[in-house]
């Protein structure tokens, strides 16, 4: 494949799309030449409870101090549900529910789903919730958990959604935090025709958060739980009592709407912070343009409500926009890998979103268990949280799409809060592995290593020159590290932690992380997590971990591991430490490959060097480049005789 290959945008995706060629050229001109003009008409997008005069005062210098819409007041809530409701469309259906079994789903409308975010609302504040509070959200894909992070919402808490699949561990650091007063969680969780016992980690967790008054438990599978007294309360029994009407909290555009926890390349994950409006603008925005999306289509974005992309585009956006959003509890190949498509032809699913590493795993499986189903409701696909492979690309697009679809690669991240760099269905001729052109109001730039801004065709560090509405504000109680983590490497820059290569076109294809971040399955991991996971058991002196290439999951997990002197090296040991990995964080986080080191390489400095690390763990040990200010050159070659896989 190479860059040359060019699906023209195919008529009928033009004709009525909210962005052909010409309008997109028309808003990229308008929102770099006249950004509060642009920015003053697309707030309208939200109900303001009232309209901003002051649209944009932000600077990547110094401080870094990022405001839009600064003066406005808004209820994120009502631009999701009264509006709608108000406006005649309380009956249509807000979110479909997809179980894990087959054979359960549900319809929710926009006034049913308005009355239960204000029953939980008005029960959030009967435990003493107030606006301002943070609130932890732990719970799997049921309609509960937009329920809870809207509710939180309509009262001006700021909600903190853990994904379900993370230990107990890692709830209790997240809990700990941002010191939440309240934990909203399920007696279990469902996948794949399996349990998981979320209320039961929620116990253990809660052992060391003290400032957890109260909890309130959704029941779903009705598996048996423990409930503590005057701490536990029953969601249904809970919320039965309560009215259901709660006028929506006035908040400023910039008043915290969420915080999400997310991994960088030092540390433990950082709280990202988004504020109200700017963040709802964006995610009205982009899920609008992005996806082309039109009134009564219905739009099934494939990730967690744990991950941002399920804020952004199972929530927030496809609420805004009045969508009929679908949540799926399930996974792909349960109970077999036709899931996906039978899902799509149930309920006539419009918009697909999903993950690369869901689509190498399905092409895997040939094109039989997608040719059984029809598909024929699809008009857009679309990708995110890693690079997609030109040849997953090409299997979804033909086998999947019918060479019908045109697909959006998406690239964004945790912090940007929405889509940056992607195709407009209707606008712009794609490139099988490239996510194409920046969004209206996006500037990207390459830089190289010192900081000096790379023109043409090249590749380089990704960088974002100036500020967007949805943009993270700071990092939660810690604005020193945000500056320091996103705006020191290049300073008066963004800096993304991704490399990208801009090609001949204009177009752009991002690379990956350029910094110790690992992206597995699409999920985001810091090495140094792990690392500090493995060297927290009793039998490790040291580890090292490092991302290897995965032909389903993108990167694997590869740890260097060395031990306490006396320790033996045993089959044994290495599953006990993939199982203690699993326990520390979660699944998500399994080592793919241990290797015993009883050296790492280092500088004479103590530093290790990881460049070989990476090199030798993906077999390319013909290329490891200078060895020879290692303290020890020879720990390589043991290294390399040893290599695991
Ligand atoms: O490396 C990029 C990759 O995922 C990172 C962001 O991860 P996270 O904050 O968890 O958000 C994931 C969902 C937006 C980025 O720094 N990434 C995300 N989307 C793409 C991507 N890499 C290449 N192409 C994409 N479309």
């Amino acid at each position: 494949m190479t860059d040359q290959t060019l699906i023209a945008v195919k008529p009928e995706i033009a004709a009525g799309s909210h962005a052909d060629a010409e309008r997109r050229a028309a808003m990229v001109a308008e929102a770099a030449k006249d950004p509060e003009g642009f920015w003053t008409r697309e707030m309208n997008r939200l109900a303001w409870m009232r309209a901003p005069t002051k649209i944009k005062d932000t600077s990547f210098e110094g401080d870094v101090s990022i405001k839009w819409f600064e003066d406005g007041v808004l209820n994120l809530t009502e631009s999701c549900l009264d509006r709608h409701v108000e406006g005649g469309r309380g009956d249509a259906v807000a979110i479909i529910w997809e179980g894990d079994d087959p054979k359960s789903d549900a319809h929710i409308t926009y006034r049913q789903l308005l009355e239960r975010v204000c029953r939980l609302a008005n029960a959030m504040k009967s435990l003493g919730v107030r606006r301002g509070d943070r609130v932890s959200i732990y719970l799997p894909m049921i309609v509960e958990s937009a329920v809870a992070m809207l509710a939180c919402a309509r009262i001006g808490a700021v909600h903190s959604v853990i994904f379900g699949g993370f230990s107990p561990d890692s709830l209790s650091s997240r809990i700990q935090d941002c010191e939440s007063t309240l934990l909203i969680t399920a007696d279990e969780g469902r996948r794949g025709g399996r349990t998981v016992p979320l209320k039961a980690n929620a116990d253990e967790a809660l052992k060391s958060c003290p400032t957890i008054k109260n909890v309130i438990v959704a029941k779903n599978t009705g598996g048996g739980v423990a409930m503590e007294d005057g701490r536990d309360h029953d969601w249904a029994t809970l919320c039965d009592a309560q009215s259901a009407e709660c006028a929506p909290e006035p908040m400023g555009a910039e008043d915290p709407l969420f915080i999400l926890y997310t991994s960088g390349s030092t540390g433990k994950p950082k709280g990202v912070l988004h504020t109200t409006g700017g963040y709802g603008v964006w995610a009205a925005f982009t899920h609008e343009l992005v996806f082309d999306y039109r009134p009564g289509e219905v739009y099934w974005c494939t990730a967690d409500v744990g991950w941002v992309t399920g804020h952004t585009y199972i929530v927030y956006g496809p609420l805004a926009n009045g969508a009929t959003t679908l949540m799926f509890e399930g996974v792909p190949n349960w109970p077999d890998s036709s899931r996906f498509w039978n899902v799509i032809d149930k309920h006539k699913v419009n918009i697909f979103y999903t993950a690369p590493t869901a689509i190498r795993a399905l092409m895997r499986e040939g094109e039989a268990p997608v040719k059984k189903s029809s598909r024929k409701s699809l008009r857009i696909l679309g990708s995110v949280g890693e690079p997609i492979n030109p040849e997953a690309w090409l299997w979804y697009y033909r086998v999947v799409g019918d060479e019908r679809c045109p697909i959006v690669d998406t690239w964004w991240q945790t912090e940007t809060g929405g889509i940056l760099i992607s195709p407009l269905p209707g606008s712009v001729a794609q490139k099988p592995g490239s996510a194409t052109l920046p969004l209206p109001g996006v500037f990207p730039a390459l830089v190289d290593n010192d900081g000096a801004i790379l023109e043409g065709a090249t590749e380089g560090n990704l960088v974002i020159t100036d500020s967007w509405p949805g943009q993270m504000r700071t990092v939660f109680r810690d604005h020193e590290r945000f500056v320091q983590t996103y705006f020191s490497t290049f300073p008066g820059k963004y800096f993304t932690g991704d490399g990208a290569r801009r090609d001949e076109d204009g177009y752009w294809w991002i690379t990956g992380r350029v910094d110790d971040v690992l992206n597995v399955s699409g999920h985001r991991m810091g090495t140094a997590e792990i690392e500090s996971a493995l060297v927290a058991h009793p039998k490790v002196a040291e580890a090292a971990v490092v991302g290897m290439p995965h032909e389903i999951k993108g990167q694997g997990i590869y740890a260097y591991v060395t031990l306490k002197v006396d320790e033996e090296p045993t089959e044994a040991l290495r599953k006990e430490l993939v199982a203690w990995v699993r326990k520390e964080i979660g699944p998500i986080a399994s080592p793919d490959a241990i290797q015993w080191a009883p050296g790492l390489p280092k500088t004479r400095s103590g530093k290790i060097m990881r460049r070989i690390l990476r090199k030798i763990a993906a077999n390319e040990t013909d290329s490891l480049g200078d060895t020879s200010t290692l303290a020890d050159p020879t720990v390589v070659q043991d290294l390399i005789g040893n290599r695991v896989g």
